[in-house]
């Protein structure tokens, strides 16, 4: 049956392949590809929430891929971005490669992987190595990307949490992201280069996302939205979004985009990521439910978002729908 099932809110429904598997692919996104959908994320292991290492928040194996031609079926394509058994190597698991987000260069014809990197033991922390941005490349959206280097975008005292990358219609990419130095958190974006493989030192800080993380951004009519989330680690909170005309301006906060939203938690989820369907006006926003029992049995939201003619935006919930009546 095609449908997208998103179960009640507070339960983990659970996503599987066309071959039964559940899916893990945490946090992640989509990048449309001469006919197919390819979303990853990062592989979480089947352990609950525990820090120095032993949590499930970590990942052993890296980033997975699956593909689908209509965003229902959904065939498993492999490890993308790999762990490395060398405890030598900057893919030492466990470890994190946060919330992932690969663009594609059209001048260089190379993907771009940006991501939140932890190294081992998967901690985020103060420390050098614990909250870094990382950029990886292949030039197959399905092959094996190779990490190119770990860094910060601003300056070295900005320590790098939770992030995304937002690639506008004229080629231009950006690398958003939660800065926190000391009690200072507030989300800065960051012009990336034309190959997208570092930053261009072009950056403004969000002052109206002050204390926001899980950036997810859609260009739609004229206007920039980005959907972010409170910050209570793995608890859900109440979404809040903001709309602007030009993205290295100024900002506006818009109120919590979603509409019967009885324990103003999101629905009970966390935005990762939004696309638009190809070759119609329907944007998805996707969201996860962190299971901190079981991190390999989190689930995913995926809720239409509905726009409307005075340039704002909501979500409402639907325990499952199909695209084809958004469209
Ligand atoms: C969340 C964040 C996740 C992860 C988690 C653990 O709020 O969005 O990406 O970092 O905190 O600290």
């Amino acid at each position: 049956m095609n449908r997208i099932i998103n179960g009640e809110v507070g339960e983990f429904y659970q996503w599987t392949d066309e071959e039964g598997n559940v899916m893990n692919v945490s946090d992640g996104g989509m990048i449309y590809v001469d006919g197919r959908y390819y979303w990853y994320g990062q592989k979480l292991r089947a352990l609950p929430y525990a820090g120095e290492g032993r949590g499930g928040q970590t990942t052993v194996e890296g980033v997975v891929m699956y593909s689908s031609v209509d965003l229902y079926h959904w065939r498993y394509e492999r490890v993308v971005l790999a762990c490395s058994e060398d405890p030598d190597s900057l893919c030492f698991g466990p470890m994190r490669f946060e919330r992932p987000k690969i663009v594609f260069n059209r001048k260089t014809g190379q993907y771009v992987l940006w991501c939140h990197y932890v190294k081992y033991p998967g901690d985020h922390g103060e420390q050098p190595g614990t909250a870094e941005a990382a950029v990886a490349v292949c030039d197959k959206v399905n092959g094996e990307y190779r990490l190119l280097k770990v860094c910060r975008p601003v300056d070295d005292r900005g320590l790098v949490r939770d992030s995304t990358v937002f690639q506008d219609i004229d080629g231009t990419a950006y690398f958003l992201y939660d800065r926190q130095v000391g009690q200072d958190r507030c989300l800065y974006i960051v012009k990336l280069t034309d190959d997208y493989l570092g930053f261009s030192g072009e950056y403004t800080r969000i002052e109206a996302a002050y204390w926001r993380e899980a950036p997810c951004l859609v260009l739609y009519d004229g206007y920039y939205y980005m959907i972010t989330s409170g910050l209570s680690g793995w608890a859900p909170n109440q979404a809040v979004y903001f709309r602007t005309g030009d993205l290295m301006g100024e900002w506006e906060n818009m109120g919590d985009p979603c509409e019967d939203d009885l324990c103003g938690t999101t629905y009970g989820a966390q935005g990762t990521y939004i696309f638009r369907v190809e070759n119609t006006d329907l944007c998805i926003f996707m969201a996860e439910r962190h299971n901190t029992d079981d991190f390999e049995k989190c689930s995913y939201v995926w809720l239409p978002i509905c726009f409307g003619a005075d340039h704002t935006l909501k979500l409402t919930y639907r325990r499952e729908w199909q695209q084809e009546d958004y469209r």
